[in-house]
């Protein structure tokens, strides 16, 4: 017998590793199946457990629950693995687009040629945005930040186009609506915050060259592409397009159980993202930097804050939920950052902190020991720094790179029949049964 548990009343789990888990509680025996996915991993099904013995299952931020079986993405956490739809992520880093992984997470499989022209096709048709949506944008207050922004106008889309295309034999018409102006809407969030006046796409460029010309042209400095960067910004999105149930994954399937349209859903991802525990961690690291360069702190100092339990300060972009070794995203990430950085002229405070502070923690037992590696994040706000992205539009750059990974998971928990609301149990810890009491007779 393998005890998982031996105090109270739950006496023991014994694993049948072919059909079953036997779970005793005061001395009465319950068989729960335990279901095994393709990669070799094992859940015990608790489906039934609450009508067989009353009891429900606790675990709190879900660190050992499965939401739902996926065949999307496999990450391995243990072993630095990710893969989209079976791809590894290094491969689809060399040799892809980011709107053919988009494809591929979407529908699947990877496009043929023909699929791959059409979708582009579609992503320039819908480029444009509505031009009642960008009076929106002139009523945001100045410093608005554009994850807020962005969150609110794709909430708003449902208006503007109402109809969800279901009939779609390949790529749902919504969905690449949705791919498409989303880049628009961060591309314009950013100019309206310049005081300037948003750029139209361009539909000779790419999906990632277009975002650029949008972000960075203007009438009297007119932008010319660097293909590096544009490089750069394709492997940023494909790394970002999907990490299976994370924070803002869990947030689209958990609001979309409720079957409330896609845009609503979408929406609640973005502001799921924007924390700085998970999306947010990109401009955290930035925002970490330039603490430690205005504290005037020396490395030393800032790895004992990070390790000090009664000190807030944590190394922002390090450590990660599921890999407990160096994230396989961080390593391209990595590669990408050095690429921008050796075009980057001028030199930056900031970016030497970053490399010091990244050696010093891969080389502290005490993040050796916790299995603490720089994640995504970490290169990403360096690299999006020196691309010249103002760093409140870091964690939007993310949102555009993570959308094909919420349509596709939000596509999925759709349409699986044995998805359920959502609707997670408690333990209640409050008062017992009391009686209302007047307000005369109330004591502070
Ligand atoms: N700096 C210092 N200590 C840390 C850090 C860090 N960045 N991350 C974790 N720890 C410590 C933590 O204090 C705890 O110590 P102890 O065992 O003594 O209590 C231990 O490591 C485990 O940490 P945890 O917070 O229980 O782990 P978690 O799985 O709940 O949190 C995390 C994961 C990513 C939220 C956390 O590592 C963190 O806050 N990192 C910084 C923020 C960050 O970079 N987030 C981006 C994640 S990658 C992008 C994405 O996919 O969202």
């Amino acid at each position: 017998m393998y005890n998982i548990y031996n105090s109270g009343r739950i006496q023991g789990v014994k694993i049948n590793m072919t059909e079953y888990a036997t779970l005793i509680i005061e001395g009465k025996e319950y068989k729960l199946p335990v279901i095994c996915g393709s990669e070799g991993e094992k859940a015990i099904d608790i489906r039934s457990l609450r009508q067989q013995t009353g009891y429900i299952t606790i675990d709190p931020g879900f660190a050992n629950t499965g939401s739902c079986k996926s065949a999307i993405t496999f990450m391995d956490g243990e072993r630095g693995i990710l893969r989209y739809r079976g791809i590894p992520i290094e491969q689809l880093a060399e040799h892809s687009s980011f709107v053919e992984t988009a494809y591929l997470l979407i529908e699947g499989k990877l496009p043929t040629q023909t699929q791959l022209t059409r979708t582009s096709v579609y992503l320039n048709d819908f480029s444009l945005l509505h031009e009642d949506m960008r009076s929106f944008y002139q009523n945001f207050p100045s410093k608005a930040h554009p994850m807020g922004i962005l969150s609110a106008m794709v909430n708003a889309m449902r208006s503007f186009y109402p109809e969800f295309s279901d009939e779609d034999r390949e790529f749902n018409k919504t969905f690449l609506r949705l791919i498409s102006k989303v880049r628009t809407m961060s591309a314009i969030a950013y100019k309206i915050s310049r005081g300037h006046r948003p750029v139209y796409p361009r539909p000779d460029y790419s999906y990632c060259a277009n975002f650029l010309h949008m972000m960075f042209d203007n009438p009297v400095i007119p932008y010319r592409l660097d293909r590096d960067f544009e490089q750069a910004l394709n492997v940023f999105w494909i790394l970002h397009a999907d990490h299976e149930q994370n924070c803002s994954t869990a947030t689209v399937r958990v609001v979309g159980s409720g079957r409330v349209n896609v845009y609503a859903a979408i929406s609640a991802g973005i502001s799921a993202l924007w924390g700085p525990l998970h999306g947010g961690a990109n401009q955290a690291v930035i925002k970490m930097l330039e603490q430690i360069r205005d504290d005037k702190l020396t490395i030393p100092q800032a790895i004992a804050r990070a390790k000090d339990r009664n000190d807030p300060f944590r190394l922002m972009g390090f450590g990660h939920r599921v890999y407990k070794t160096y994230d396989p995203r961080a390593k391209i990430m990595k590669k990408m950052c050095d690429l921008v950085l050796s075009k980057k002229r001028c030199k930056d405070s900031l970016l030497d902190i970053a490399v010091e502070l990244e050696q010093a923690g891969m080389a502290d037992h005490y993040f050796q020991d916790k299995g603490l590696y720089p994640n995504v994040d970490f290169y990403a706000g360096i690299m999006l720094r020196a691309m010249g992205i103002p760093t409140n539009m870091f964690t939007v750059m993310f949102a555009i790179g993570r959308l094909p990974g919420w349509l596709a998971q939000w596509k999925e928990n759709s349409t699986d029949p044995e998805q359920k609301i959502s609707r997670p149990r408690q333990i209640y810890t409050g008062n017992n049964v009391m009686d209302y009491i007047p307000m005369d007779q109330r004591h502070a």
